[in-house]
């Protein structure tokens, strides 16, 4: 298979993977819980936050990498407006991803699964933030979409 054509391939499903599974996480998971426990909520959300924190990290990656080969087999300038745009808000969404994965939402779940009185406020904050960066995976998408078409 022709390097170009297998780096996009990878670049998509990594792309699919780790929205899909954010969208997973906000219209499945959470309103799932709605009504349970907060112990049991924290409990389950850590074990799938912590288990999706490495799957989504890859995807990351695995983005970055297949992304800048991309750039480079396809011949893209640096100097366009989108390709731009989507590097901010991928650069954005990595600072984002960083404090809920490894800040906010540990605390979180800790805080849930242990009652503190914190918890409502830092479960709302994950929450938050959680939902911003898939909506900024959803305009990088855009983007995408309307980079490769011009
Ligand atoms: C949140 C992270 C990202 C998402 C969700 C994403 C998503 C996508 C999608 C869906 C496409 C296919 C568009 C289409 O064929 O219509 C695409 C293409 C592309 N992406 Fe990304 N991307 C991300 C990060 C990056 C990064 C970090 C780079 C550069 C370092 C990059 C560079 C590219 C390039 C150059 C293409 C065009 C590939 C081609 O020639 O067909 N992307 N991206």
């Amino acid at each position: 298979m022709e390097l170009y054509i297998f780096s996009v391939w990878v670049h998509l499903l990594a792309a699919m993977l780790w929205l899909g599974g954010m969208l997973f996480l906000i219209f499945v998971l959470v309103p799932a819980l709605r009504g349970e426990s907060g112990e049991l909520r924290g409990r389950l959300v850590d074990t799938v936050g912590l288990r999706f924190r490495t799957v989504g990290w890859t995807c990351l990656l695995l983005l970055l990498l297949t992304g800048s080969a991309n750039i480079l087999l396809r011949g893209y300038s640096l100097t366009g407006t989108l390709l731009i745009a989507k590097l901010a808000l991928f650069g954005v969404i990595l600072v984002l991803s960083f404090i809920h994965d490894f800040v906010i939402g540990p605390r979180a779940t800790r805080a849930m699964a242990s009652g503190s009185e914190d918890a409502e406020k830092l479960r709302r904050l994950s929450a938050i933030i959680g939902r911003i960066n898939t909506l900024l995976a959803l305009a990088v998408v855009a983007l995408a979409i309307k980079l490769v078409r011009g």
